[in-house]
């Protein structure tokens, strides 16, 4: 490896800086390759610093043009410029004010952090560590500062001005063609928040009126033309704003709360104080070009944004090793509000579809890490599925074990205590245990214990004793650094199941706490017995997922099957129907014919036409497991050609063998006219679409002419692009057309661009990699814009099992190549692509022997690595 080794940074290490920044005065001017930054900061030591301790500032790539303390300029004797330092030698032993000039080139950054241009505009990133590309400063969390921005641009290029906080002054700058604003925040804060917005921008606005009656201005600015798109994100942050009010009791805290859109970001969004900057893609929607799930991930990430005001701005991390403190428990936050907007079991559902695909696997793999790691080499390595999915079921698992009420004490004593505090997941376990009396000692485990644990349970009735005996035992594989772990506190929610579908009564419980219908599992093993059980009941496990663990019970098949029809739980049911067809599609990837086929799919075809269920519920009871989901069910020896085919050979035998019910069914299945995207609309449409999966894959000439029809009839992207995924992934006469249509319809709209993309890119075919090449060289492509990579290149190696995973090792290769071009302009995105090899321990040895080679041509690379990219790799060879 070219690059040096980053030396880690540690947990055990944290220490206070020496000296305390109080208040920060920024003047911006802004050019597109020489933008100077003037930064003064009121400095004071903290007690007990010594006289004289050197003050050492972080910076990156900057060019430093002068500095002075007190009004002073510094001679050169008096400070040091480092690659990654300012370091003011003898700083006073009184308070004093440093001014850094610093000069930038926005328009070269690459990187997209720190000050960069998108379209043409200015934007920030600062989170986790661009603020140091602006000034040199203490750019770590524990730092809070009261923040005045001052903005100067040309009035013509740059007519929006917008900083952190709330606008005090704005005006020409005489004898220019400039115009400056001044923005005050008046909430200390750290670096990693501050934010500028500078350039011609549309916008729409509204106005809010706190619970306790205090006005908010509302805006959203978006490139102009996209105004209209934004009306379901304002709409979204309103709903947002007065649920947190209601839920968590917490209110807005400034006049004015803006949130920019722009098309070049690395991530979803960004909870800068007062001015949000998101990726374009959840701000913008409209029938004809977003789908029902943008219309969601748009309400969600509006959602998590503006409730990171609370949970990461009022109160931030001490260090970045707590990022799941807010991140963690903002996530939990958003899903709180999606289920209260929406249907609870069918939220749960997707989001632990979203927990299993992405966190299992990088719990199981040489990626893993605890929701609170203890050592990092890059941080912005660690915004993962571990940090944010995960964190959230931890919140969640707080909240089952202690109740709604004792939940909503500890936040209330968390949010009193440490309001404008960098505090620890220490400070937030210590508030539930003091608003609840509760010991939490056990339960911390899952912050600092990685691993998924594993818990097995055996059941056993006895008739004469009407007894129900539970023999459950937890075990969690070592993962890297982590050879043994002590027991977790499992929350188990449950039912006994009758034979009639209802819970069954029963007298006491031995063995194990119980609390309402949560057993608390606490040991290796513990024998939990029932008493007073009337009959022989079907044990329902882990209902609504109450504990991030996989579960392995002697539940027979029939039993699940039941358990698949007749559950009180959605959750379960849904579960019940994963865990049969995950089993069957194991033996069939193993060349075995599968037990229960034929009942498995009758129970498919019921629930699909059942008509008290809501439609969303139904639509996913449809999904098979995912490649992926099976891939790690095996757990090693992974051959994804075979999961593909008997993945495909089972969706074919439920289509064939459901097709004239799923062909009526899909003529019954109308959703409401006019397009609305509320969720009832959306799972009429999802439900619709899943059945239009199966007719298309039938391989029948009706079945064709549907999705034909289809794809010409959809007014909306959710049909429009589930006809267009089925005419291509099934070679339907006419998907070339098809395909041109929706290119032709959609050129000018980026974000329906990128659904094209991804179709062509998740197609299974043999010459997709092929095609993904050529597509590179499409004029809508660009390697610079990260929606477009990862649309192209991303879904290829995440989203193509097949193809990536081809046994010649093309698919490897091809990652490691676009992984060391696309980190030599955007590190954090190519480390992000290079997350696809987070499971190639578990592939049979053929493709493992490729996929480490692949891996190694990174490390050998002539050119010098990111330390994100080598990160990454050193990992996952270690
Ligand atoms: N804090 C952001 C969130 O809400 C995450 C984020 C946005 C981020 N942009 C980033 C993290 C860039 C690292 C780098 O989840
Ligand atoms: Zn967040």
């Amino acid at each position: 490896m070219r690059s040096e080794t980053a030396v880690p940074v540690k947990l055990s290490e944290y220490t206070p800086t020496p000296y305390a920044i109080k208040t920060v005065d920024l003047d911006f001017n802004l050019a597109p390759d020489n933008t100077i930054v003037v930064a003064r900061s009121a400095i004071e030591p903290r007690e007990g610093t010594s006289a004289g301790t050197p003050l050492v500032l972080n910076g990156d790539e900057l060019t430093f043009v002068s500095a002075s303390v007190n009004g002073e300029a510094l001679g050169e004797e008096a400070y040091a410029i480092g690659e990654t330092t300012f370091t003011l030698k003898t700083p006073p032993a009184e308070p004093f004010t440093l001014e850094i000039t610093t000069k930038l080139s926005p328009q070269a950054n690459t990187k997209l952090m720190g000050l960069y241009r998108s379209s043409g505009n200015y934007c920030t990133q600062c989170e986790a560590e661009g603020f140091r590309r602006i000034t040199y400063f203490y750019d770590r969390p524990d730092v809070l500062a009261v923040y005045t921005t001052r903005i100067e641009a040309n009035k013509l290029d740059c007519p929006v001005l917008l900083g952190n906080g709330n606008p005090v002054e704005s005006g020409d700058v005489e004898g220019t063609d400039n115009h400056y604003a001044v923005w005050h925040d008046p909430h200390p804060k750290p670096a990693y928040l501050f934010a500028l917005v500078a350039g011609n921008l549309g916008s729409i606005s509204e106005k809010y009126t706190t619970a306790s009656g205090k006005p908010v201005d509302l805006n959203i600015y978006v490139e102009h033309g996209n105004e209209d798109r934004a009306d379901w994100a304002m709409d979204s942050l309103i709903r947002s704003m007065r649920w947190d009010e209601k839920v968590f009791g917490r209110e807005y805290d400034l006049d004015v709360f803006n949130i920019v859109a722009v098309s070049d970001f690395n991530m979803g969004a960004m909870e800068n104080k007062g001015l949000n900057i998101f990726n374009d893609k959840y701000i913008l929607a409209d029938p004809d070009t977003a789908t029902d799930a943008d219309y969601e991930g748009i309400e969600t990430v509006v959602a998590h944004e503006y409730f990171h005001n609370w949970t990461g701005n009022r109160i931030t991390c001490r260090d970045w090793f707590q990022l799941c403190l807010k991140e963690g428990l903002t996530v939990f936050r958003d899903h709180e509000f999606s289920s209260d907007e929406r249907s609870r079991p069918v939220k749960r559902i997707a989001d632990v579809r979203v927990l299993k695909s992405h966190q299992f696997p990088e719990d199981a793999g040489p990626l893993a890490h605890p929701v609170r790691p203890d050592v990092y080499k890059e941080i912005s390595n660690f915004y993962t599925a571990t940090v944010y999915e995960k964190g959230s079921e931890l919140v969640s698992m707080i909240k089952t074990i202690l109740g709604e009420d004792g939940f909503r004490k500890g936040m209330d004593l968390y949010f009193d205590r440490h309001d404008g505090d960098a505090a620890t997941i220490e400070d937030f376990i210590k508030s539930f245990e003091d608003a609840t009396g509760e010991d939490l000692s056990q339960f911390a485990l899952w912050y600092s214990q990685s691993g998924t644990p594993e818990l097995t349970v055996a059941t056993h009735y006895d008739d004469a004793a009407q007894t129900f005996t539970m023999e459950v035992s937890q075990k969690t594989r070592p993962t890297p650094n982590q050879d043994s772990k002590k027991p977790f506190v499992i929350p188990v929610r449950f039912g006994l199941v009758g034979s009639d579908g209802s819970d069954l009564a029963y007298a006491k419980v031995e063995g194990a706490e119980v609390r309402g219908n949560v057993l608390l599992i606490k040991e290796d093993a513990q024998t939990i017995v029932f008493h007073g059980v009337s009959e022989k009941p079907v044990a329902s496990l882990l209902r609504e997922f109450s504990a991030p663990v996989t579960l392995k019970s002697d539940v027979t098949l029939d039993e699940q099957l039941f358990l698949m029809g007749s559950d009180s739980d959605p959750f379960n049911r849904w579960q019940a129907a994963q865990t049969v067809a995950t089993h069957m599609l194991i033996q069939m990837s193993e060349g075995s014919e599968p037990e229960g086929t034929s009942r498995f799919i009758a129970a498919i075809g019921k629930i699909a036409e059942d008509d008290a269920l809501d439609m969303a519920f139904r639509a996913l009871c449809l999904q098979l497991p995912t490649e992926g989901d099976i891939a790690r069910e095996l757990g090693s020896n992974v051959d994804p050609e075979a999961i593909y085919k008997a993945r495909r050979t089972l969706r074919q035998k439920i289509a064939e063998t459901l097709f004239d019910r799923f062909q009526s069914l899909y003529a019954r299945v109308e959703p409401a006219k006019p397009f609305s995207p509320d969720a009832a609309s959306a799972g009429a449409r999802a439900l619709r679409n899943s059945l239009l999966g199966y007719l298309a894959a039938s391989g029948k000439a009706d079945g064709a002419q549907i999705a034909r029809d289809h794809f010409e009839s959809a007014d909306n992207m959710s049909d429009r692009i589930a006809a267009l995924n089925c005419l291509v992934h099934e070679r339907i006469d006419g998907y070339q057309q098809a395909l041109v249509a929706f290119c032709d319809r959609h050129q000018k709209t980026p974000l329906a661009i990128d659904k094209w993309f991804v179709v062509q890119a998740t197609d299974t075919s043999s010459d997709t990699l092929e095609r993904v090449k050529e597509l590179t060289n499409h004029p809508a492509f660009s390697w610079s814009n990260p929606n477009r990579v990862r649309s192209l290149v991303g879904a290829f190696v995440a989203g193509n099992q097949r193809c990536f995973n081809a046994a010649d090792g093309s698919g490897y290769n091809y990652l490691s190549e676009i992984t060391l071009k696309i980190d030599r302009a955007n590190p954090q995105l190519a480390a992000r692509m290079l997350n696809a090899f987070r499971s190639w321990r578990a592939l049979e040895p053929t493709r493992r022997a490729l996929a480490e080679e692949a891996l190694r041509k990174i490390s050998a690379a002539e050119q010098p690595l990111s330390p994100d990219v080598s990160d990454i790799t050193e990992r996952c060879l270690q």
